[in-house]
């Protein structure tokens, strides 16, 4: 059976082919995954913030989603750098994302809402972990973080679901 190619731009097919700030930062200041790894679509955010200034120095990641999350993905680590964490946490949006990468096909909106999910989580962690959350981060989740979660639960769920009758534990 053939499929039908979606109709992705120039641009995202340009970050999806050369993507920029792809892989690991090992001294990492905050690492944070969104997606789950039983159906693939995952992406791990990492961040390398001053934490003096609350700037981004640099920002890589890695993702193993579709072309449209590697696309995104790649557009927010460029966005993102050199940004206070407030900056991005205020004007960092899925719809600016998307914009800035020119549009995605409607089907595969998620999944740069998906990135911006991951990068929202990782600044939540950075402040969880220092148990400083700061004034401006409201305690509810965004609504990128809530389809991040959305999408971890419909993952498991499925995952389950179609997991062998003597893989499931017993009732
Ligand atoms: S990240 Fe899952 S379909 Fe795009």
């Amino acid at each position: 059976m053939s499929r039908i190619p979606l109709p992705y731009n120039s641009k995202v097919m340009d970050l999806f082919r050369n993507p920029k700030n792809l892989g690991k930062i090992e001294d990492a200041t905050v690492i944070a995954v969104a997606g789950n790894p039983a159906c693939g679509d995952m992406i791990t955010f990492y961040l390398k913030i001053n934490e003096q200034t609350l700037v981004i120095e640099k920002a890589q990641f890695e993702s193993y989603g579709c072309a449209a999350n590697i696309a995104t993905s790649s557009i927010v680590t460029e966005m993102i750098k050199g940004l206070t964490l407030k900056e991005v946490w205020t004007d960092i949006t899925w719809e600016k994302v998307t914009q800035e990468i020119g549009g995605l096909p409607g089907v595969k909106i998620h999944c740069g809402v998906l990135a911006v999910g991951a990068l929202k989580r990782a600044i939540r962690k950075y402040f969880n972990d220092h148990g400083n959350a700061p004034a401006w981060m409201p305690k509810e989740n965004t609504f990128e973080e809530k389809q991040a979660l959305e999408e971890e639960e419909l993952a498991e769920t499925m995952s389950k679901r179609l997991k062998p009758e003597e893989e499931k534990s017993p009732p």
